[in-house]
């Protein structure tokens, strides 16, 4: 039987509930993308294990083992083309693409962001938003260009920010938001519904 599914790698550094919340969605008869890899930049974290647990290869790519951020680019698309994924998915991966692989994969990489973008971009995301006194954040999905957290929004959606919660209680309630978002765009892209016009993303069949 041949798979017309649309191949993805996911690239993960760490707990990887998003990664999880894909794996369950592609589980599910009529999704249209199937994780062929995943990339991690760290080993030992439980990213890795939900791969294993789900029976999908994966590789770690480690930051350290490479001489530029060019080189550990390039390693990352060279396994995402060794297992013929035809796009990028990040999930909570905590490291800068090169524009080599921008270029590779152009418009075919998405990540999510734990803020309603561009606010709040960066790795701490969730803790600056609380420190900054905001009342209403949010999850954005886009696409990655050269530019960090930077690319076309293709969907945002808020979370209101509680008077009594901590780092830990928000970013488990965006987490909440991503798990729902996350594989409806990744099933968005992988049919091709996901036109880019400019800092514009025109979701077709909406
Ligand atoms: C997610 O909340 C994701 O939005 C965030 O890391 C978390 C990963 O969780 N990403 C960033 O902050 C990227 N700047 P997960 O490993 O459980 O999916």
């Amino acid at each position: 039987m041949t798979d017309s599914r649309y191949p993805i790698a996911v690239l993960v550094s760490g707990s990887g509930s998003n990664l999880q919340a894909i794996i369950d969605a592609a589980e599910k008869p009529g999704y249209a993308a199937e994780i062929v890899v995943v990339i991690s930049d760290r080993p030992d974290v439980k990213a890795l294990d939900r791969a294993a647990t789900a029976g999908i290869p994966a590789e770690v790519v480690d930051w350290s083992d490479h001489e530029s951020r060019d080189q550990f680019s390039l390693a990352i698309c060279d396994i995402a083309d060794r297992h013929k994924a035809q796009a990028l998915i990040l999930a909570g991966f905590m490291r800068v693409l090169a524009p080599v692989a921008i270029d590779r994969f152009t418009n075919r990489i998405i990540n999510i962001h734990p803020a309603l973008l561009p606010s709040f971009p960066g790795a701490n995301a969730v803790r600056e938003s609380l420190a900054h006194g905001i009342t209403i954040t949010g999850v954005t999905v886009h696409f990655v260009d050269e530019q960090v957290d930077h690319g076309p929004i293709i969907y945002q959606e808020p979370v209101p920010v509680l008077a009594d919660d901590d780092e830990g209680t928000l970013h488990a309630r965006i987490r909440e938001v991503e798990h729902r978002v996350y594989p409806r765009v990744v099933d968005a892209l992988s049919c091709g519904e996901l036109v880019v016009e400019g800092r514009r993303v025109v979701w077709e069949g909406q």
